[in-house]
């Protein structure tokens, strides 16, 4: 589903991403750990194409994307979360999964709400299946900033997965959310995995969601790949532990 081949970026004289490669096979997930200022953001910004590579190759799907503008990529079927929530405060939660629909309908925001009422009212009906599977059906007319950090996150999701998306990168999806919000989360991206046949790229530092829900591991330092594996594979890595978190051995709760 997705390709990196020797994937380099640089910021001045940073090498924030250094002869990157990996590959994402069709409904698995990849999860990606590093410390702070790794490059882990930079790579999404690269495959999603709000920044161009200094060197190497982006195949999506069987397409060559490298320089592709964001709305092709996204058309092809990639889609993204950010790092920090990224919600319309002034719209409602429905009319912000809505929105979604971009990808597939009009090029542009700025025609969003121009739709003939047939189609705004398709798009209206399919938002509100996407809040029901995601049990948020009776926030959709709530803000967003009347709704839980957990539940914030979940709208993301489905606006999202408005987009039809065939492969969806979260940057930190677990970020500020409790226990049982992050346990919901793992369910809810392992049910996207299995029942919608979704490809997923999830960035984390809670170590307890992508040891449980990756099916591979790629672990960046400093812009460099110092391993990819199983998760298994990755626990036991002992300079893993090392380069992550120093002595500390941070995969010790982990079941
Ligand atoms: N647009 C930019 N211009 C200049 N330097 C940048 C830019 N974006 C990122 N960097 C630098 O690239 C490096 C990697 O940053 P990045 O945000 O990708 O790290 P990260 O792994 O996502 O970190 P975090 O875990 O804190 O989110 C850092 O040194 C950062 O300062
Ligand atoms: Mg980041």
């Amino acid at each position: 589903m997705l390709r990196l081949e020797n994937v380099s970026k640089n910021f001045g004289g940073i090498k924030a991403i250094d002869n990157v490669s990996f590959r994402v096979p069709q409904e698995t997930i990849l999860g990606i750990i590093g410390p702070n200022g790794a490059g882990k953001t930079t790579l999404f910004n690269l495959i999603s194409g709000v920044l161009k590579p200094c060197k190497g190759e982006i195949i999506l799907n069987g397409h060559q994307i490298t320089k592709a503008p964001p709305y092709l990529r996204s058309r092809l079927g990639l889609s993204r979360t950010f790092q920090n929530i990224s919600l319309y405060k002034e719209l409602s939660v429905l009319e912000n999964v809505v929105i979604g629909a971009c990808t597939w309908t009009r090029p542009n925001l700025k025609n969003l709400f121009q739709f003939n009422n047939l189609t705004y009212k398709n798009l209206l009906k399919k938002a509100q299946m996407l809040l029901e599977l995601l049990n948020l059906s009776d926030k959709a007319n709530y803000f967003p900033e009347q709704l839980s950090y957990g539940h914030q996150r979940t709208v993301e999701i489905a606006r999202s997965l408005m987009g039809k998306p065939k492969i969806i990168l979260l940057d930190e999806p677990a970020a500020g959310l409790n226990n049982q919000e992050s346990e919901n989360l793992a369910q809810l991206l392992l049910f996207l995995k299995k029942n919608l046949k979704i490809t997923l790229v999830i960035i984390e530092h809670d170590m307890d969601v992508i040891m449980n829900i990756s099916d591979q591991i790629l672990v960046l330092i400093e812009g460099q790949t110092l391993l990819q594996g199983s998760p298994q594979e990755v626990q036991k890595n002992p300079e893993v532990i090392k380069a992550y978190l120093g002595a500390e051995n941070i995969f010790e709760d982990i079941p």
